[in-house]
């Protein structure tokens, strides 16, 4: 296993619409290894293929507390079929976007259909954290960030702030 490099804002790449995968195989539960191990590492609770640079329709999620044992799911070509009139509230943050947290509400169940790295189909009803996880995963996989949900003053301040600190690495790594 090894630990990929996450894509961070404003990296345009995820802006992307990512594309359906089309063959589960070896290949590819070597890349669903690798973005665990690099989820657990970084440490956060999801995270989309864009995100380590592979614009395809899956990601990894683990929404089990600290006290509880590892519940690593993997969805690929996820499809939300049914969404909660009921929303719910969660103050989100993002492995793309480090240190920026906002509140934002989404539906508070959700029902998804996918499949996992070994090539079974799944329908799973999720919710809690696990719903606002797997639809924060699921935004990413249309190029959608947590930070489209909040105003326009404020997104455009946190993108402002990460280009900056952008320009600021790649003026270094040149001296
Ligand atoms: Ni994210």
């Amino acid at each position: 296993m090894a630990l990929m490099d996450i894509v961070i804002l404003p990296d345009p790449i995820l802006r992307e619409q990512s594309s359906p995968v089309e063959r589960v195989d070896d290949e590819l539960r070597r890349l669903v290894d690798n973005m665990f191990e690099t989820m657990y590492h970084a440490p956060g609770i999801g995270l989309a293929g864009v995100q380590v640079g592979v614009t395809r329709r899956i990601f990894t999620v683990d929404c089990a507390r600290e006290d509880e044992e590892k519940d690593p799911i993997c969805m690929i070509n996820p499809q939300i079929v049914w969404r909660s009139e009921e929303l719910s509230s969660y103050e989100e943050g993002c492995l793309s976007i480090p240190d920026y947290y906002a509140e934002v509400d989404r539906p508070a169940e959700i029902k998804i259909q996918y499949m996992d790295q070994f090539g079974k189909e799944h329908e799973r009803h999720c919710d809690g954290l696990l719903a606002t996880c797997v639809q924060h995963e699921f935004d990413h996989l249309n190029g959608a960030l947590f930070i489209d949900y909040i105003s326009k003053l404020r997104r455009d301040r946190v993108i402002k702030k990460f280009a900056k600190l952008s320009k600021q690495k790649s003026a270094r790594s040149v001296l």
